[in-house]
């Protein structure tokens, strides 16, 4: 990790200089964040970082510190460490990444206004909250700037991919677990569970909330909810779920059938689809198509399946795919799970929007070598979008008796992690979860 992390900071640290001298600014405030408080109430929120402090800084939980840039100089890193009798204070900074900052220790957030630069143009990028002030700064969260750094973001570095493919064997522990709980008839909150201890993180330092669903709850596409108590029957069971590491995450589904029956099948099927989408990523070409041709893919599952008589090009035509298949194929994913830059056109910030008939694709971009996309097809029997269907003019070409005897397993989705290499695709996921 050492060589990689430093590289990685060399050509992070590059990447902001060359920001800032473009867009004019001499200096750059970038704070870790601060814990926020329920309204009239003093719980906290779970801390979340600012991502920008993140690309530098390998330390999830540490709140209130500060990086402050300059080009040509060491970047400077006010480390907040309170004597506080209350919390667990953030430990002495110690490890690879720390000859890299020249760090100044704080026992008081307001410490950082005197290491805040006296002369020349200050730019900040964070929430602008005590103790800064929006007059301290001659442009907060500048735009031209954060679009610069957005854009490259995509391009992840070789420390950045060995964070991911960590995530990926974290959340790969998981899965296994969620995966025999769920053959033993656990409730949702059960595999909820026994997916966090075998990856090692409470809830709020996974990427996002899991989604563990059973039964007709896999066809929620963000149900959140984990029953505490079993079903009756356990017939189909849907997981998205990661993991970090140093930040970075890992995003990961998969869906299981209890029995050897026609939805285990489809599930193979998808599986089959997954893996063919994969093999198809490769740097110049276009995620867009990507995603249009899986629609043909559920247009052919439909038809094998006897749930549509339509031919598979008028499904797609029709939107038919759409509601089967309501969401996009993926998306960029690092300190985000959701990355910055999917819709961004060029480095200044022009937007590249999905087409019309898919407003739901979150990655627009040409794919390229150093990029990490989900690929992560579904097909769904959700009862809203059915009932749309229901009512619509192609009502007639459906088969509702034979999508209703599959509405009780809910959906199924799979989803990996990819890495597009300069000649093809590394799988991140496949590596830890073959299955
Ligand atoms: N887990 C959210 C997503 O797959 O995009
Ligand atoms: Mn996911
Ligand atoms: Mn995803």
């Amino acid at each position: 990790m050492q060589t990689l992390f430093s590289n990685h900071i060399e050509v992070i640290t590059d990447r902001y200089f060359q920001a800032m001298q473009k867009h004019g600014f001499d200096h750059l405030l970038i704070p870790a964040g601060s814990l926020l408080e329920v309204f009239l109430d003093d719980n906290k929120y779970p801390f979340k970082a600012n991502f920008h402090f993140l690309s530098f800084v390998p330390l999830p939980n540490i709140h209130d510190s500060c990086l402050i840039l300059t080009p040509g100089k060491k970047p400077v890193l006010c480390f907040y460490q309170p004597i506080d009798f209350w919390h667990l204070v953030a430990g002495d900074p110690e490890g690879y990444w720390v000859e890299h900052f020249d760090i100044k220790m704080m026992r008081q957030k307001d410490e950082v206004r005197g290491y805040m630069p006296s002369n020349g143009n200050i730019a900040f990028i964070g929430e602008m909250v005590a103790p800064y002030q929006d007059d301290d700064f001659d442009a907060i969260n500048p735009m031209g700037l954060i679009h610069e750094i957005n854009w490259h973001r995509a391009r992840k570095t070789s420390y950045e991919i060995e964070c991911s493919s960590r995530a990926n064997q974290m959340a790969a522990a998981g899965h296994l677990a969620a995966k025999e709980m769920f053959y033993n008839n656990g409730s949702e909150l059960e595999i909820h569970l026994a997916y966090q201890l075998a990856v090692g993180q409470n809830e709020s330092e996974l990427p996002y909330s899991s989604i563990v669903g059973l039964n007709e709850h896999a066809s929620i596409l963000h149900y959140v909810n984990y029953e505490a108590k079993s079903p009756s029957e356990h017939r189909s069971f849907l997981i998205d779920a990661g993991a970090r590491y140093n930040g970075y995450a890992a995003d990961i589904t998969r869906t299981y059938a209890k029995e050897d029956n026609e939805f285990a099948e489809l599930i193979q099927d998808v599986n089959t689809a997954q893996m063919a989408l994969n093999e198809k990523v490769k740097p110049g070409d276009s995620y867009i198509d990507l995603h249009a041709r899986y629609h043909f893919d559920v247009a052919k599952l439909l038809a094998k399946y006897g749930l549509s008589s339509m031919s598979p090009e008028s499904m797609v035509e029709a939107g038919v795919t759409s509601t089967f298949f309501p969401h996009g194929l993926g998306h960029q994913i690092g300190l985000q799970v959701h990355d910055v830059g999917g819709h961004q056109a060029n480095i200044e910030g022009d937007t590249a929007p999905p087409p019309a008939e898919y407003p739901f694709l979150r990655n627009t971009r040409t794919m390229e070598a150093g990029q990490i996309l989900t690929i992560e097809p579904g097909l769904y029997f959700i009862d809203s979008l059915l009932g749309d269907l229901k009512n619509s003019e192609h009502a007639a070409s459906m088969n509702w008796s034979k999508i209703e005897s599959f509405m009780p397993f809910g959906g199924i989705r799979i989803e990996d992690d990819i890495l597009v290499t300069a000649s093809g695709h590394r799988n991140l996921t496949r590596e830890f979860l073959p299955e």
